[in-house]
């Protein structure tokens, strides 16, 4: 019942020059039976969005307030406005850089949802925070933290992003990633009911490659992937696209 979602992560990369990645993939994929996502640097979003077609496009942040004087900030419905669908939110990288709070994010989240975008939230435990055995408290403390009261699973996902497994090649075993999305799940319902939390997607992120993705993508409660790195080459990003129609 949950439409699967494959969604790529370009972060800082990306330039005019490479909107034919963009071009290749939705020739490739025009009848997908899937959700598939591009969440490129801010520039592009409105050129890419011209000609995605089928691929929907997503910003990476959004502002927590509406308007206003905030030099630099992008609001969630200025993405709306440049095509924009869906938002990351929450990512690792934000929060490390930017010093972004769960509080943070959950305000995000709620403007993000006021202004018709889907808000993918992203959680995840450090290694320190593995290693201590904490990995759930630390994801359900994120999850009662940066998700907002008034969600649905057409306009929530959820990611899970072991922060040691972002960028780094390490993926997390099969074990690691079932046991993490089976607690997300069985939050969500707890918090919202059984309708919403079996509705909402959850995400598996850090290092899904082509070599993987059909593996990971066999683990219950997984419903897709947001992918960075292997996301920037349509040559990479589409077998990943095509593991998940055919999971
Ligand atoms: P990589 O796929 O490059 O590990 O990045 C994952 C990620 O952070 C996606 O948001």
């Amino acid at each position: 019942m949950r439409r699967r979602l494959a969604a790529g992560n370009w972060k800082m990369n990306g330039l005019g020059a490479d909107l034919g990645e963009v071009e290749a993939l939705a020739a490739a994929h025009g009848e997908s039976g899937i959700d598939i996502l591009l969440c490129p640097p801010a520039t592009l979003l409105e050129r890419m969005s011209r000609i995605s077609g089928p691929i929907a496009i997503g910003g990476q942040d959004c502002a927590s307030k509406e308007h206003g004087a905030h030099t630099g900030d992008i609001s969630a419905a200025m993405l709306k406005d440049a095509g924009a669908s869906y938002v990351i939110l929450g990512h690792s990288e934000r929060r490390a850089d930017h010093g972004e709070s769960d509080t943070d994010v959950r305000e995000k989240a709620r403007a993000a949802i006021a202004a018709g975008l889907c808000a993918i939230v992203c959680v995840g435990e450090s290694l320190e925070e593995r290693e201590a055995a904490n990995t759930l408290d630390i994801i359900g403390g994120q999850l009662a933290g940066s998700i907002p009261d008034l969600v649905t699973g057409e306009n929530l996902v959820v990611a899970y992003e072991p922060v040691w497994a972002i960028g780094t090649g390490k993926v997390a075993t099969l074990e690691q990633i079932g046991e993490v999305h089976d607690f997300i799940r069985a939050r969500l319902e707890r918090r919202f009911g059984a309708g919403v939390g079996r509705s909402v997607r959850l995400l598996y992120g850090g290092s899904v490659k082509p070599d993987n993705a059909a593996a990971i993508f066999s683990v219950p409660n997984v419903d897709g992937a947001l992918v960075g790195g292997a996301s920037l080459k349509a040559a990479d990003f589409s077998p990943i696209i095509t593991a998940l129609e055919q999971a």
